[in-house]
């Protein structure tokens, strides 16, 4: 089985109002064909609008959508040529899993052999090979999940639209469940747009991110980017966690800037920056300390907590109390501790001013 085309997807100034609230006010953006696309972003911020609206389960208030380089904006659901896999998992509980999976096939109108056939493929293909006859309150949650993809699937869209698909599973399956969907997005090369709210998901399986805010674009990139230059706070410390810290930017040299944080001198990648006052987002294991001797940027230990692998650290600082990931666990610091504070290379970004 192989998905025939992988569509791109473009939105073009989408507005999309209920009543007189606006969950989208003006969305403008585009999907690559065969690429895996996270929305991600805290609740209420138009996830599951944008979705529908992609979907055709909701109309935008004004604007443009384009899958595939055909204009869909006015095209019913069933026309666009996209499938959906639902938070929900929405099978039937009657049906067994074979004919879960056919449904969709024989409802197109393919014959029943034919469409059995091939959802007894999709079942392989999501790992499920000899479960067809089940019902599904006989198969695991994770289970369900793997025929409720394998339904869409199936249909082989352009586009396959997924809403929080893991938001029923438990921890260690949500891992699990999350790499079998990349790995089928990667070997079968469709274009995926997937919806979490679990930043760890959306690291873990995008080519790309977006992350939205109040209906609007905060940030789009792939993984790595976003978490090593976050464009702003509300990105920075929605990927992973951060602390905000006020800099000065001394001096600009080329793509580099040298900053300072009290008198800290460190030197950060920088892009389009002036001299002057910033705030630089820095990852709490991007930070070292060292009993104090004589360090410019310093404080002392509010609350130092042991996890195994690395002991978590509150230093009250005079710019605010700074977390630290520490995995040196043998040179443990006790709470009160005068520390000097000082900058790794990696994890530490302008966002600025
Ligand atoms: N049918 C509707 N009528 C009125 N308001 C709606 C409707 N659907 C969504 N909204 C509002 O639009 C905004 C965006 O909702 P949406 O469901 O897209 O959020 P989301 O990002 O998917 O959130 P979550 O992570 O909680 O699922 C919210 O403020 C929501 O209350
Ligand atoms: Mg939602």
């Amino acid at each position: 089985m192989s998905t025939k085309k992988p569509g791109s997807v473009v939105f073009e100034g989408v507005r999309k109002n209920f009543g007189a609230f606006t969950a989208i006010p003006n969305l403008t953006l585009t999907i690559e064909p065969g690429t895996l696309v996270t929305l991600l972003g805290p609740s209420g911020c138009g996830k599951t609008t944008t979705l529908r609206m992609l979907a055709g389960l909701e109309n935008p208030t004004s604007g443009k959508i384009i899958i595939g380089g055909k204009d869909v904006t006015m095209l019913p659901a069933n026309e666009r040529d996209v499938s959906m896999v639902f938070q929900s998992y929405a099978l039937f509980p009657h049906m067994t899993a074979v004919d879960n999976v056919a449904y969709g096939l024989e409802s197109s109108g393919l014959k029943r052999q034919h469409a059995r056939r091939r959802a007894e493929e999709g079942l392989e293909l999501v790992g499920l090979a000899g479960m067809g006859q089940r019902l599904p309150a006989e198969l695991s949650g994770g289970q369900q999940q793997r025929v409720a993809v394998a339904r869409a699937l199936i249909l082989e869209p352009q586009v396959l639209l997924l809403d929080e698909p893991l938001s029923n599973l438990d921890a260690r399956l949500r891992r699990r469940v999350r790499t079998e969907i990349r790995q089928l997005q990667q070997q079968l090369g469709f274009t995926a747009v997937y919806v979490t709210h679990d930043q760890d998901e959306a690291l873990a399986v995008s080519d790309q991110i977006i992350v939205m805010k109040d209906g609007e674009v905060a940030q789009k990139g792939p993984p790595r980017d976003l978490y090593e230059q976050p464009a702003s706070a509300f990105i920075a410390d929605f990927i992973g966690e951060a602390n905000v810290v006020p800099c000065d930017i001394v001096n600009v040299e080329g793509d580099h800037a040298i900053i300072s944080v009290e008198g800290l001198i460190h030197r950060v990648t920088s892009r389009n920056i002036r001299p002057g006052p910033a705030q630089l987002a820095v990852r709490p294991n991007a930070i070292s300390l060292a009993p104090k001797n004589g360090g410019a940027f310093s404080g002392h230990i509010t609350h130092a907590a042991y996890l195994g692998d690395h002991i978590e650290y509150e230093v009250k600082t005079r710019n605010g109390t700074l977390f630290v990931i520490d995995p040196a666990v043998e040179t443990a610091l006790q709470p009160t501790t005068e520390v000097e504070i000082g900058f790794k290379d990696r994890g530490i970004a302008i966002i600025g001013g």
